[in-house]
């Protein structure tokens, strides 16, 4: 199979945002205990952080950090977990059936960002509370110093305010799982009522207003114009979530997921865009795309519902294989095509849970397929990104209809004179050798190419072999006077780096 297309400095579509390459850490299962934290685990640090997990998420070029749920924020009283470690309150979590320690808080959670270089991207409970709980959390973690909670907050340790940006109001309201879930009304009006009052004690915070929990959700699109009626004014974000897998075998219609995102957010942006103009209302509201990943949500639901009341158990551990990587590669590329309107957006989740990286307790921290694509790529987006419009055979996909074969989108950092092409091959069998014409570009060599591909698609990486998929140099790539031609194998994520 044959493809190509031009590289045009001229096609740009916004700049590379930072915080699309955000991440997602709950209190469920073992995403914070024996994830990131583990006092005794030989690698802890003096906080009971995991060393081995910190190096691991500053490699995979993590930017932000959403805390503390999900699900989870939904029941949590936050004061629970601040304050002296004995006399923190166990509780149970009904999201995830599970006992919460409160060993790790936000006073914990804060300087593990700091270690791991990320922005925290705090969640409040909208669910089981409302606005004096989001505005005591917001005084205890921004204000200066002085007041009740602020000075608590000292008394704690943290002399310095957090500063924290950007606030999530509330998470997945729509969905009837939630403990406290809401009617639109009701949520938007909560939304609008907890995000103004916010904003009396510090108006520039970024708020995010929830959207729906997928694009399967029966109320979706209603759910998003009504939440937007009531909140237009008081929020910068809609968040979305969505979650993809391989069903029934069908490989080909799961490597064309990214075709589910972009009609995801193209929805979204009309959605919230015609509540604008009938409220007759410049602003445009951003999208926070702050849960995606590929997660076997199917299997989880055919479990029986828990009984017990464990501390971390093991939930949703999913182990990602080859074609979860190109596609996790996929989607990143769906999210940078739209960065005018994506400009945040958070993996779920950072670590054992759906996550790109796993621990064992005690022993060693790998890094799942999953890790390779999204590292790579928020290594290599730099500058500004260029829409990509390639010309290339079609295929039938039983989910998606007629899908091209590639898929791709590019960065170009003038600047530097540097270069990223992220593209994915969707053919299960089929081999395409790519022509891109690059004589737009202030870039003469190819300075990196990666390709991530194997001849078992579904091969994945484990404790005891935890680079069995890594991406490899990729041989088969020449640039030769501003012409480029690469030859991508079926089930590939690939990203040349041009300088
Ligand atoms: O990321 C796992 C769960 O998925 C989150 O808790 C919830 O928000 C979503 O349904």
């Amino acid at each position: 199979l044959n493809a190509s297309f031009p590289l045009d400095p001229a096609l740009r579509i916004a700049p590379v945002h930072r915080r699309t390459f955000g991440s997602f850490v709950e209190h469920m299962g073992r995403c914070v205990y024996t994830g990131i934290y583990e006092p005794d685990h030989p690698t802890a640090d003096a906080d009971g952080f995991r060393r081995d997990v910190l190096e691991l998420t500053r490699e995979l070029g993590v930017t932000t950090v959403r805390y503390p749920g999900g699900n989870f924020v939904s029941g949590y009283r936050w004061e629970d977990g601040v304050g002296p470690r004995a006399s923190r309150p166990v509780r149970r979590d009904l999201a995830w059936h599970s006992l919460e320690t409160n060993e790790v808080g936000l006073d914990e959670f804060m300087r593990w960002t700091r270690k791991a270089g990320v922005e925290p991207m705090m969640a409040v409970n909208l669910g089981t509370r409302g606005v004096q709980e989001a505005l005591d959390l917001l005084e205890y973690a921004n204000h200066p110093a002085g007041t009740h909670l602020s000075d608590q907050r000292v008394a704690n340790g943290a002399a310095e305010p957090y500063g924290i940006r950007m606030w999530c109001l509330g998470n997945e309201m729509d969905g009837p799982w939630q403990v406290g879930h809401k009617t639109a009304d009701e949520y938007g009006r909560l939304a609008a009522e907890t995000a103004r009052a916010m904003r009396m004690a510090q108006p520039d915070l970024e708020l995010v207003a929830c959207g729906s929990s997928g694009p399967e959700m029966a109320t979706f699109g209603a759910w998003e114009a009504t939440v937007l009626e009531h909140t237009y004014d008081q929020v910068d974000y809609i968040s979305l979530h969505a979650y993809y897998e391989e069903r029934d075998g069908d490989l080909a219609s799961f490597l064309a997921s990214g075709v589910e995102m972009d009609r995801f957010a193209d929805s979204v942006i009309s959605i919230a865009d015609a509540v604008g103009a009938r409220l007759r209302n410049r602003k445009r509201i951003m999208l926070s795309f702050d849960e995606w990943n590929v997660w076997y949500l199917s299997r989880h639901q055919a479990q029986q519902p828990r009984t017990d009341w464990p501390v971390a158990p093991r939930v949703i551990e999913d182990r990602y294989h080859l074609a979860d990587a190109v596609v996790v590669g996929g989607l990143l590329i769906s999210l940078l095509r739209h960065s005018d309107r994506v400009t945040a957006a958070s993996q779920a989740q950072l670590v054992n849970v759906i996550a790109p990286i796993m621990t064992e307790p005690g022993g060693p921290a790998w890094r799942q397929t999953i890790f390779h694509p999204f590292a790579r790529t928020a290594a290599a987006a730099a500058g500004q990104v260029l829409r990509v419009e390639p010309t290339c055979p079609t295929h039938e996909t039983a989910r998606y209809g007629e899908v091209p074969v590639i898929d791709a989108v590019a960065t170009y950092d003038a600047e530097a004179a540097t270069a990223a092409i992220f593209v994915v091959n969707r053919s299960t069998d089929s081999p395409v050798s790519l022509d891109v014409d690059t004589r737009g570009l202030a870039a003469e060599r190819v300075t990196r190419c990666l390709t991530l591909s194997d001849t078992d698609v579904y091969a994945y990486n484990t404790a005891r072999h935890p680079d069995r998929v890594a991406p490899r140099d990729n041989k088969d790539v020449r640039l030769d006077g501003g012409r480029l031609n690469i030859v991508l194998p079926p089930v590939s994520w690939s990203v040349i780096e041009l300088a």
